[in-house]
């Protein structure tokens, strides 16, 4: 088979590096891609919102399967265009994708199929959601409505800051026209867990859980990022996998069936394990960054036949195995992130250390044959052992390979 994977980022190496793994997979490209990616992949430079030069590619390739990671091109309707050519592609359609591209859309949703989340309303209008959070008191949440790269959410514990927020978005449109609504939402207390779920229509099959570490500073200090890495197993949460599914992910699917827009693709549910249960912080409508490059290390089964089993409906059959080691993902982050990063700094590598372990390029770019820093998260580093333990401390000694100027990470990560 010919395969093409849509993205640039640590998230899309390590689906080409499973991918490139399987038998079936004959040539294997990547639309933009990086210096990393190509080192098992063709790279080809078609942006990954550039729907109709993505399009034209697939044909003239003759693709069997396009694979898309970030969210932009789902949310744009990539997954329809496509299909209306006939050619398969794994990813949820622009309906389903706003389950990801408006949080107002996935709350009227949740509210629909009785899914636990937390409490909430959403406005257009600056001095009516001040006037509710006047009424609901901090702490409280407020969330641009749109896509912000993991950054348009404030968790307020003062009402100044919630008003700070609100007009931040709203008046400011410091998220453009993402903040020009806002969903208010409860705050809830607990600790924070990812479950991701293969699902085909009707059957969810979840994924090993992971959990992420989203401020950039050690103890969970400062800004929130795009997540600076990542662990897998979640032993202290794993027993409420079983609720998670039964009272989360299986109605969504069945609800989504139901009415008449079934969900075929990766469904990320971001959790809060709350006293009273599991509820629902977000979905995204793709795998993880950095999510991804902890989970995809431990699945044992080709990644084509379970693509392939969602494309069909046949998931229920498809068997899916998870090897039982731990793994840890650790980002290399430049100077600068969260904020504007610094880029064009010069990378050097050095060789891997003894055991498992995977460098992911995320935002490096080769300038005249040296490889440079070309966005926030540089490098996911990650590493597989018999425990956390192992995985972590592997993980570490991994990332004294990579080094350039200001190069910052969390010494933190599944420490916990
Ligand atoms: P999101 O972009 O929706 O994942 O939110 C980013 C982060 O904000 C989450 O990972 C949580 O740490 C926090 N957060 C979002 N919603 C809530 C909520 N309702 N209560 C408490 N924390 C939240
Ligand atoms: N790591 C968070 C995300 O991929 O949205």
């Amino acid at each position: 088979m010919k395969l093409l994977v849509v993205g640039n980022g640590g998230r899309e190496h390590a689906l080409v590096w499973k991918l490139a793994q399987s038998p079936r997979v004959q040539a294997l490209y990547c639309a933009p891609g990086n210096p990393g990616i190509a080192e098992l992949a063709e790279c080809v430079p078609i942006a990954s919102n550039d729907l109709e030069g993505l399009k034209r590619f697939a044909q003239e390739q003759r693709i069997d399967l396009t694979v898309v990671g970030p969210e932009e091109p789902l949310t744009q309707g990539i997954v329809d265009a496509f299909q209306a050519e006939g050619l398969a592609i794994f990813g949820p359609n622009q309906q389903s994708a706003q389950l990801e591209g408006s949080k107002a859309f996935a709350k009227s949703i949740m509210a629909q199929f009785s899914i636990p989340t937390a409490a909430y309303a959403d406005f257009t209008d600056l001095d009516a959601a001040k006037r509710y959070v006047h009424q609901q008191g901090a702490p409280i949440v407020i969330k641009a409505d749109g896509l912000a790269a993991g950054k348009g959410v404030t968790v307020a514990e003062t009402v100044e800051e919630a008003e700070q927020a609100l007009e931040d978005a709203m008046s400011h449109q410091v998220f453009g026209e993402s903040g020009s609504r806002v969903v208010i939402e409860e705050c809830l207390r607990g600790e924070e867990m990812t479950v991701l779920a293969f699902v085909d229509g009707e059957t969810v099959r979840p994924m090993v859980p992971s959990q992420d570490h989203k401020p950039i500073f050690d103890g969970d200090l400062g800004p929130n990022t795009g997540g600076m890495g990542a662990y897998s197993p979640v032993p202290h949460l794993e027993s409420v996998l079983p609720v998670i599914t039964e009272t989360i992910l299986q109605p969504l699917a069945s609800g989504l069936a139901q009415a008449g827009m079934p969900y075929r693709g990766v469904l990320y549910a971001g959790l809060m394990i709350t006293a009273e249960g599991p509820k629902v912080i977000e979905f995204n409508v793709r795998f993880g960054d950095p999510e991804a490059q902890v989970i995809l290390p431990r699945l044992q089964s080709d990644l084509v036949d379970i693509f392939l089993a969602v494309l069909n409906g046949s998931l229920a059959t498809t068997p899916i195995t998870w090897h039982p080691d731990a793994s840890v993902c650790v980002i290399a982050a430049a100077p600068g992130y969260p904020g504007p990063p610094t880029k064009g700094l010069p990378i050097t590598l050095t060789a891997p250390p003894e055991g498992a372990s995977q460098l992911f390029h995320a935002g490096t770019r080769l300038q005249e044959g040296q490889l440079v820093t070309n966005g926030g998260r540089v490098f996911g580093v990650t590493a597989q052992g018999p425990g956390l333990e192992e995985a972590r401390s592997t993980a570490y000694v991994a990332m004294e390979r990579v080094q350039f100027k200001g190069k910052q990470f969390r010494k933190d990560i599944a420490a916990k």
